[in-house]
């Protein structure tokens, strides 16, 4: 039923002690080390203006391991029974700058598909800051506020099969976890599934801050080539027009939260978790007051290059 886990040299694979449907991957040193000159190839601005040289250093990081961790990773994440991975350093004292983990990002990311233009950030990729003190207009920066189960690109036009949040740098941080939830876990699926709301079109804006100046229509759920639920939700951006699509969704949000099969995983600094966004849903806990909180997330979303 779950992914066979498999051996890769340089690579310590081994499911995830909170669910075996997260797949945990953990870098060796030697690997770390041989990505060290390809990387220095191209500084990150390369990257950003000239999109093949992604390709090139995400080659540098499946030659390593002759072509086993591209087809890996996309088993991983296409299978539905585990959909998720989280992939880092083994050794967290490994002396990988945040320069290092943008492209390390990269390189996984361009195994697996393109990235979309993230408009907040107008790039292929956005980096994020949580503090202390927050004026945004969206729960995204909102440290004391939990940020509840959702599922990525539901007011964009471009199709997000998966995501990527890699932590780059985290500090007087305490809660702040990332909370997972896959569908199929999910007590309540089948019924709200075959609620007649769930499959009618909905209209999803979103606030200034996500630059997307467009509003777009589409189903709560919608089902993939063998009939299975997919989930495409957000709790602050979609417009309900009526009483029943209000309560639809106050059901849905309810029930998800509610859930008890939702997991709690605390990100290792340098680490990435990466996840298909039809049928895992993703959150945040709040994080404890405290003044000097800061934390930085590095996320990139985008589409299988195979669909
Ligand atoms: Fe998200």
């Amino acid at each position: 039923m779950y992914e066979s886990l498999k051996n890769i040299e340089g690579f310590e694979i081994s499911f995830h002690k909170k669910s075996k449907r997260i797949i945990n991957i953990k870098i060796e040193n030697q690997i770390i080390e041989r990505l060290i000159f390809p990387f220095k190839k191209f500084d990150v601005v390369a990257l950003e203006y000239k999109p093949f040289t992604r390709f090139t250093i995400a080659k540098s990081l499946d030659d390593i391991t002759l072509g086993e961790l591209g087809i890996f990773l996309n088993s991983i994440l296409r299978n539905r029974n585990t959909g998720c991975f989280i992939i880092g350093p083994k050794d967290p004292t490994s002396k990988i700058d945040q320069t290092f983990l943008v492209k390390l990002s990269t390189a996984i990311t361009h195994l697996i598909g393109n990235p979309n233009q993230d408009a907040m950030a107008g790039k292929y990729y956005a980096r994020f800051h949580i503090k202390h003190e927050d004026d945004s207009d969206s729960y995204l920066r909102k440290a004391y506020i939990n940020m509840d189960l959702h599922t990525d690109g539901t007011y964009v036009k471009e199709k997000t099969d998966w995501l990527l949040m890699s932590k780059l740098e985290e500090e007087n941080a305490q809660g702040g976890e990332t909370v997972l939830l896959h569908l199929d876990d999910w007590e309540h699926l089948n019924e709200l599934f075959n609620e007649e709301a769930g499959k009618q079109n909905f209209i999803w804006g979103s606030p200034k801050s996500k630059n997307i100046d467009y509003k777009v229509e589409h189903p709560v759920f919608s089902e993939d080539e063998e009939g299975r639920a997919q989930i495409s939700y957000i709790d602050q951006f979609p417009e309900p027009k009526n009483m029943e699509q209000g309560l639809f969704l106050q059901k849905l949000s309810d029930t998800l939260e509610e859930s008890e099969n939702k997991i709690t995983i605390p990100l290792p600094v340098g680490s990435a978790i990466v996840a298909n966004n039809y049928f895992w849903l993703h959150g945040r806990k709040s994080f404890k007051e405290n003044k000097s909180l800061s934390r930085e997330l590095l996320r990139i979303r985008g589409s299988f290059f195979n669909n």
